[in-house]
């Protein structure tokens, strides 16, 4: 391709994966495969990397790659970023609507929205012509703290308004056209599914789980480094137009920007008069923030209070079956100028007010604190609680989430403690009521041995949980089984804990590969089996031998090798047996396999058990193969590359791009078997490393005149 079609095939695709992304997250309709969209995204990054100079910040590729900052710029935000006061029952609602009608009596005849109250983080998003500039914490709400290159990494922000291809923007009621200055305001949060994964995934690597999403988002959002950032599942949605200026931009600093209209539907806001498409109604703001495409809330529109106060009702109900939390629900004048003209009370603005769900956090006793053994052998302490309903639902038992957790909260038998429950999420406990003790309190001491097994359990270093590694616990082989056959890893239909437990506890199964050689009669001996669930449950059973490498890889459970991990081994490796001969260098070296993963894949290779069951399963014909992925052959062929520190004309995602376009490998740490490193600005310890073992040192000069065969 010459470099015009080049350069038309890169903006295409940039205009297509903005497209697939705004179809994802905005419209919850995508139309590609994850598969496809990774296919268009190495597509744009092997053309990047190919013309750095055609990189904008705006490119999808640009979402991660930022180096970590030292601290955090202040940031003045346009307009106040107002709070919101609280409204508790209906009549409080009333109330509300009596009081400001005695401001305004316009306020009668109005109408409203309701939106849900998102348990998250304010922030403030900048965008100039289209392109999203940088992004702010709410901070004092005057002030907030630059956070630009964290809030890159939400895949839902867009960085780039607005959708221009016509397919997607007709789904959204046609396009809008953003002005030369425009700042909106959202708030980002995590996905009660997203949160379950993370924590599973960290369980799964003995490090220490989150304790509830919205501490989560705050920590991720405020993080120094945007590559922690990039590794929690954040997501955004936007409900305000903060500032929105048609005239062209000549001021480097919008905050004073004179022309700037102040939109906040509250204080100052000024006449609009070049801006025909500002929004006038905060139904039209959704709208059209939707159409630029930003991820907005569902919202409901009320004719009157009495519609308000039953919408208010309605998200109460619907609040346990959303897949995020919301603690509230927030009441908006529709007609903005009018709840502008309403003024504000210290910092709430009139118009708007959030009406607050009763807290789903109860106090109780807790009776008694037992121990659960997960399918790594990982124990977790979980309350016993004295029954209690929050939200609707009885709770008996809250997770403690691990042994340090009891000791820093100083949590004890006997205490009334703080439960929370939200979503589907296991409720947990936040900690003891310590003016309600009355010496009847007994400090709760870890148990020495499995409760499942009896065998004596194991710390590692470093790691916050304890391990039953008895491979033949009972309770671990039912989390084992479970895992093995649920849906991200060999995912046999209709394998149920229920079924899981019978096969266990009947002796049928005693490890994995069991399942394969379970007959049609000892299923119909089971209590509940007919001869057609007999027959479908073998049928899932076999159809499962073809599920990839990937899956299989999953489903053993080895410490560490989530699904990223293994698509990553499966990718190297034709099958199990070339994993098992991989050496503990080999495998460091994979970009993204730390020491301690690639350790606990050594250690699961070498146990005689694993071994024996490896071999049960090849014999019953569970062996996926795979084709590996094939070298390019280039000017960097058979070379090996580790980077370090900032480039200057690549970020590190393009730079490993860049080498694997040519021909080379890219690994995560400096060996003897390094070829080179790569090094820019702050190079940190693998220089050290390198150094050491004597690999040459070269620049982004260098390796670009390598890759063009120069030296
Ligand atoms: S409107 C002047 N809408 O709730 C406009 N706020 O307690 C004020 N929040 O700081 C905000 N969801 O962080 C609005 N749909 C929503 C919201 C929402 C969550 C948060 C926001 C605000 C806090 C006020």
């Amino acid at each position: 391709m010459n470099d015009e079609a080049l350069r038309q095939r890169l903006e295409e695709l940039r205009r297509e994966i903005r497209e697939h992304n705004y179809r994802y997250y905005v419209l919850n309709q995508p139309i590609i495969s994850d598969a496809e969209y990774d296919r268009l995204m190495a597509e744009l990054r092997a053309i990047e990397a190919e013309h750095p100079e055609w990189i904008t910040p705006d490119s999808p590729t640009q979402r991660a790659g930022a180096p970590p900052a030292e601290k955090f710029e202040k940031v003045p935000h346009p307009a106040s970023i107002l709070s919101l006061a609280n409204a508790f029952s209906p009549d409080d609602l009333r109330a509300w609507l009596e009081r400001i009608a005695r401001v305004d009596e316009r306020v009668l005849q109005a109408d409203f929205v309701v939106e849900p109250k998102l348990d998250g983080l304010t922030v403030v998003l900048h965008y100039r012509d289209g392109v999203f500039v940088r992004g702010a914490t709410r901070g004092d709400g005057e002030v907030g703290e630059d956070v630009t290159a964290n809030l890159r990494t939400i895949k839902a922000l867009p960085l780039r308004l607005p959708v221009t291809g016509a397919d997607a923007a007709d789904a959204a009621g046609g396009s809008v056209q953003p002005p030369a200055y425009l700042v909106v305001r959202g708030e980002v949060f995590i996905r009660l599914p997203d949160f379950e994964r993370l924590n599973a995934e960290l369980e799964a690597a003995g490090e220490k789980t989150y304790v509830n999403p919205r501490n989560t988002a705050a920590g991720a959002l405020r993080n120094l480094d945007p590559a922690v950032t990039a590794a929690r599942p954040l997501t955004l949605l936007v409900y305000q137009i903060v500032a929105w200026q048609t005239a062209p931009l000549n001021a480097t600093n919008a905050t004073n920007a004179t022309n700037a209209t102040n939109a906040t539907n509250a204080t100052n806001a000024t006449n609009v008069t070049n801006a025909t498409n500002l929004p006038k109604t905060q139904t039209e703001t959704l709208a059209c923030l939707r159409s630029l495409g930003f991820p907005v809330p569902e919202s409901v529109y009320c004719a009157d209070i009495e519609e308000v106060i039953a919408a208010c009702k309605r998200w109460e109900q619907r609040r346990t079956d959303l897949d995020y939390e919301i603690d509230g629900a927030v009441v908006k004048i529709n007609d903005l100028q009018l709840a502008a003209d309403l003024g504000v009370v210290g910092k709430d603005p009139r118009g708007a007010i959030a009406y607050k769900f009763p807290a789903q956090e109860v106090t109780t006793r807790l009776l008694e604190i037992r121990v659960n053994v997960g399918r790594t052998g990982v124990l977790t302490p979980y309350a016993v609680l004295e029954p209690v309903e929050i939200g609707g639902v009885t709770v008996r038992q809250a997770t403690l989430h691990n042994f340090d957790y009891i000791a820093e909260k100083d949590i004890r038998v006997g205490d009334r403690v703080r439960v929370k429950r939200a979503g589907d999420v296991i409720p947990y406990v936040i900690g003891p009521v310590e003016a309600a003790r009355d010496g009847d309190e007994w400090p709760y001491i870890p148990p020495e041995t499995c409760p499942a097994c009896d065998q004596p359990v194991e710390h590692v270093e470093g790691e916050v949980a304890w391990y039953c590694v008895n491979a033949a616990c009972p309770a671990q082989l039912v989390r084992n089984l479970e895992h093995f056959v649920s849906r991200g890893a060999m995912d046999i239909v209709g394998l149920g804990i229920k079924i899981v437990e019978q096969l266990v506890a009947e002796g049928l199964v005693e490890d994995v590969a069991d399942l394969y050689t379970l007959r049609r009669e000892d299923l119909l001996a089971l209590e509940g089996f007919a001869d057609k669930k007999a027959d479908n449950l073998l049928a899932a059973i076999a159809a499962s031998k073809n599920q990839p490498l990937s899956r299989l890889l999953t489903a053993l459970g080895i410490r560490g090798v989530g699904e990223v991990v293994a698509a990553d081994l499966a990718s190297r490796y034709a099958d199990l047996d070339a994993l098992a001969a991989a050496s503990l260098e080999e495998l460091q070296a994979i970009e993204g396999i730390g020491p301690n993963i690639a350790q606990a894949i050594v250690d699961w290779f070498a146990r005689p058990a694993n071994r024996r069951l490896l071999e049960k399963l090849r014999a019953a014909g569970v062996w996926p193969r795979q084709r590996v992925r094939e070298t390019r052959q280039g000017s960097l062929s058979g070379k090996t590359f580790v980077i370090t520190g900032t480039l200057p004309g690549f970020s590190r995602q393009q730079a490993k791009a860049f080498i694997e376009e040519h021909g080379g490998r890219v690994t995560g740490s400096v060996s003897k078997k390094t070829d080179y490193l790569l090094a820019g600005e702050n190079p940190g310890s693998k220089l050290e490393k390198a150094r050491q073992f004597g690999v040459p040192v070269i620049d982004e000069h260098t390796l670009r005149r390598m890759a063009a065969g120069e030296s």
